[in-house]
């Protein structure tokens, strides 16, 4: 595998020695593409050594070869360790001011940061928002490790070990080559179809605003890369998302409640598994203005009148029994508990009043799922069987999915 291994100006720097010789060693071809500052802690001899090629900072030099653009496009994986504080933010910002900078931006394959730096530097908003922003983008952060740092103090910043990056790296580079391919061969969906809905459903009041909800759609997303790596062949059908759409998927876009409907009813037929992971809303204002609504004073109040959307779910559902089909239908449920019942109360209610066989229930509130990477879930059944609790992340949870319905088809 062709790995790019960027340095940044780091004292962590003289680690990434030990990573590129763990490439090096397992038969990668690894060129090493430092910051000018991480020369000032590894010097280019050390780095040509290890990786027995020429070694480059700068846009200017072997500019006959196109470095800048061949490197990122040639690249099977971009590994950057240590990511100091500045190198996050020049990666975050889109820079291209040096050589590694450049080869992140034509990079389009897999890429790693492990992050090195002052515990101070690591937990300042601006460096979580740089990293916030990175991961939006597929970018996989890893957390620094927690420890002694180069001074006397201590806490999260440590550049994590060289095996370690070097683990992660190869799960990442393998784990990318299944959902860049499309369908894995082999898994306990292979062969099978899967129609996933995701992300939040956006109902136009007029040409500036919409009525919307907090659905990030990181779980459906997490679902059809689950899907895919069982081996099943997925259309993500994905209304308003804030993650990009998994690769590897047959992407349809909505927008509204009765666009998903309409794009999930067309496709139920064809499908062995349903999943409705969208938040689909449940009222949609009953005009759309084509021009902005005015604040006139002559209105008092609001004037917007709403009427009730179709429930996806429940129609899927009776589709599928009209037709005798014998599609899993998996709905999800967003539930808060109140005095009148338990969030698991109002989840078995809700699986019984849409007829579909599993029915995935979290406790939401203003804190709690929208958005997180972590979720912790029951899946009831409607065959009755024990509800199972899952909790860690959406990848996780996503995963437990795919084995419920995978044992789910088994049994027909
Ligand atoms: N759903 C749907 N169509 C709607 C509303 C929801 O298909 N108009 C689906 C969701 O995708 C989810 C399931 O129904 O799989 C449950 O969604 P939820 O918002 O929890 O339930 P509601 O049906 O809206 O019921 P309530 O608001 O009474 O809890």
């Amino acid at each position: 595998m062709r790995v790019v291994v960027g340095v940044g100006g780091g004292i962590a720097a003289y680690k990434t020695a030990s990573l590129v010789r763990l490439f090096t060693e397992a038969g990668h071809d690894v060129t090493v593409v430092p910051t000018e500052s991480a020369l000032a802690f590894v010097g280019k001899a050390t780095w040509e050594a290890l990786s027995g090629k020429a070694v480059r900072t700068s846009v200017f030099e072997a500019v006959e070869t196109v470095n800048h653009v061949r490197l990122g496009h040639e690249a099977e994986l971009v590994v950057v360790a240590p990511a100091t504080a500045d190198l996050l933010a020049r990666a975050a910002g889109g820079h291209a001011d040096d050589l590694l900078t450049n080869a992140l931006l034509t990079a389009r394959c897999p890429v790693l940061m492990a992050p090195a730096m002052h515990t101070e530097m690591w937990r300042h908003p601006a460096t979580q928002a740089n990293v916030a922003t990175l991961r939006s983008r597929g970018v996989v952060v890893m957390d620094p490790a927690v420890g002694r740092l180069t001074g006397k103090d201590s806490g999260p910043g440590r550049l994590p070990e060289p095996e370690e990056i070097f683990a992660a790296a190869l799960a990442l580079a393998s784990q990318r080559r299944t959902d860049d391919g499309g369908p894995a061969e082999g898994g306990p969906l292979a062969g099978r179809r899967i129609l996933v809905s995701a992300g939040g459903t956006r109902e136009p009041i007029d040409p500036v605003r919409f009525l919307g909800n907090r659905s990030s759609g990181k779980q459906g997303a997490a679902l059809a890369r689950a899907a895919l790596r069982a081996g099943a062949s997925v259309t993500f059908v994905a209304a308003h998302l804030d993650v990009p759409p998994p690769p590897g998927v047959e992407l349809v876009t909505v927008e509204t409640a009765v666009e998903l409907r309409d794009a999930m009813v067309e496709r139920v037929a064809a499908a062995d598994v349903v999943v409705m992971s969208a938040a689909v809303a449940d009222f949609r204002p009953a005009h759309r203005h084509d021009s902005k609504i005015k604040k006139r004073d002559d209105v008092p109040d609001a004037p917007i009148e709403l009427v009730r959307n179709p429930d996806v779910l429940a129609e899927l559902v009776r589709l599928r029994n009209a037709a005798g089909g014998g599609q899993v239908i998996v709905g999800f449920a967003a539930e808060t508990g109140d005095d009148g019942a338990d969030v698991l109360e109002y989840g078995r209610a809700k699986l019984e009043r849409k007829g579909c066989e599993l029915l995935v229930v979290n406790e939401v509130g203003a804190d709690r799922v929208f958005g997180l990477d972590e979720n912790s879930v029951t899946i009831l059944a409607k065959d009755g069987s024990e509800p199972q609790h899952v909790a860690g992340s959406k990848d996780d949870v996503a995963a437990a999915v795919v084995v419920r319905i995978a044992r789910e088809l088994d049994a027909r």
